[in-house]
């Protein structure tokens, strides 16, 4: 369990990671390298291990040097990712296309959903099945082959029914290795699809229009080594801007993509809390004295991140006035607003919609986290409420936020991991090096 003491404000720089959301799908392109591979700026976190035993099961090796990956794909061992592995982590979907890709076979277990959602796969399928692979789901593993006395995949036009970030990443990759030209019309363009476009880029691949609503791949023979350093965390960026504004807070983050966190941005200007921009990759964040109440409708990128709307909805709690929150991408993203309450929230919800009346103080209790970023939204209320919080289900948590109490703790926030209610825990002091001394020599 976290235990958080609320209400200590927060101050200096904290250092943003990797892209969660860029590593795994990138640690899977690197299965479509049959050379080296460095992967650089790899956040340590528990999905990312995973993918790591996924690729280690499939024969690839893969080493770890801090926050580097040396991987080597020059030959995978065998088409098929083990269900034990592939049931803890969706992300372990993104094989597929690789594996079709440079195999011509690939056999995976169907992701199955999750706490937000059925999470479907079938644009990913539907799009493997146009470039010419026979693809059968069966017993919860889906079997996908190249048809007919084909070698390779073949180019397609493919019409996304909706912007999937997955299926984009899933079919871009599949295509540079493909015969002839791929188009994605209906595209996802979340900076994790561009780092995703540019990693195949650094191997060779020929990839035009990502970022944009159509993606162009002219497929070649062959991919090459690379040394290749990912994205900074934009959601874990934005949920530490959220920390500084519902602590009131002026804190520094860096390295930052300003264009990453547009929308972000945009909706805590509205609130009253202001984003500045420092140096080329650094922020800080100046909280309003009151925030405002203002109404958010998440959409695919550019418009507002699924992945931020728990963190302001705990945020939104505090401000003056009623804010409507609008989730539009998963079916089931709400979760958070029971514990919310528990800490005396006013928020209700009808179907994907919560209303939330701004109240003047949260109050801490003992709370249990559902999913990744709920788990992040419940740690934003503990740091503003009054009194001491305690989340349980901290291996959400630990799948998606490197450090996240370590990096909170060089803010100044007073928070510890405790192994069960009733262990007692010294009140983390958070005295500077000086104080600390200073006593020592009184003692
Ligand atoms: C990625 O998930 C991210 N995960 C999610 O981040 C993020 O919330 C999501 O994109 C949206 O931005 C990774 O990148 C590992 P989608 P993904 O396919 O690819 C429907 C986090 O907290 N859909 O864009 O699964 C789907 O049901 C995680 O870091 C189909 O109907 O998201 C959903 O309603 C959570 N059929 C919508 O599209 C399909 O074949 C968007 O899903 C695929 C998706």
């Amino acid at each position: 369990m976290l235990r958080i003491w609320g209400r200590q404000p927060l101050k200096g720089q904290v250092k943003i990671s990797g892209a969660k959301n860029s590593a795994l799908v990138i640690m899977a392109g690197a299965l479509l390298c049959p050379d080296d591979c460095r992967i650089r700026n790899v956040p340590s976190l528990v999905d990312v291990s995973r993918m790591g035993e996924i690729l280690a099961a499939l024969g690839v090796t893969i080493q770890r040097q801090g926050d580097t990956l040396e991987v080597n794909a020059s030959h995978i061992g065998q088409s098929k990712a083990p269900y034990e592995l592939v049931s803890q982590l969706r992300a372990s979907f993104f094989v597929i296309g690789p594996l079709l890709a440079r195999l011509g076979v690939a056999r995976v277990p169907l992701p199955g959903g999750c706490a937000i959602g059925a999470r479907p796969v079938d644009l990913h399928v539907r799009g493997l099945q146009a470039m010419g692979a026979d693809v059968q789901i069966e017993h919860g593993t889906v079997h996908a082959y190249i048809k007919g006395n084909k070698q390779r995949l073949q180019g397609a036009k493919i019409y996304l029914d909706c912007p999937s970030v997955g299926a984009t990443e899933t079919l871009m990759m599949a295509a540079t290795l493909a015969e002839g030209e791929t188009i994605i019309e209906n595209a996802a363009q979340e900076p994790e699809v561009v780092d995703l476009a540019n990693f195949c880029r650094a191997m060779g691949a020929k990839i035009r229009g990502a970022g944009t609503n159509t993606i162009t791949i002219s497929g070649v023979p062959r991919l090459h080594s690379t040394d290749y350093s990912i994205i900074p965390d934009r959601i874990e960026a934005g949920t530490f801007l959220v920390a500084g504004a519902i602590t009131h807070s002026e804190i520094s983050l860096a390295p930052v993509i300003p264009e990453h966190l547009t929308a972000v941005i945009a909706k805590l200007h509205t609130i009253g809390a202001e984003v500045i921009t420092e140096a080329p990759n650094r922020v800080r964040l100046v909280p309003g004295q009151h925030h405002r109440a203002t109404d958010i409708k998440t959409m695919p990128f550019p418009g507002f991140p699924t992945d931020m709307q728990a963190q302001f909805m705990a945020l939104l709690t505090l401000s003056e006035g009623n804010s409507v929150i609008s989730e539009t991408v998963f079916e089931n993203r709400l979760r958070h607003v029971a514990e919310l309450n528990r800490m005396g929230a006013d928020i209700t919800v009808k179907g994907n919609i919560a209303i939330i009346r701004g109240v003047p103080m949260l109050s801490g209790a003992p709370v249990v986290a559902t999913d990744l970023r709920a788990s992040a939204a419940l740690v934003l209320a503990g740091l503003a409420a009054e009194g001491i919080t305690t989340i349980q289900g901290l291996q959400h948590l630990d799948r998606g936020y490197e450090n996240l109490e370590g990096k909170l703790q060089g803010l100044g926030a007073k928070l510890c991991r405790v192994e069960s209610e009733s262990e007692p825990a010294s009140q983390p002091t958070t005295e500077s090096p000086e104080t600390a001394n200073s006593t020592a020599s009184k003692s």
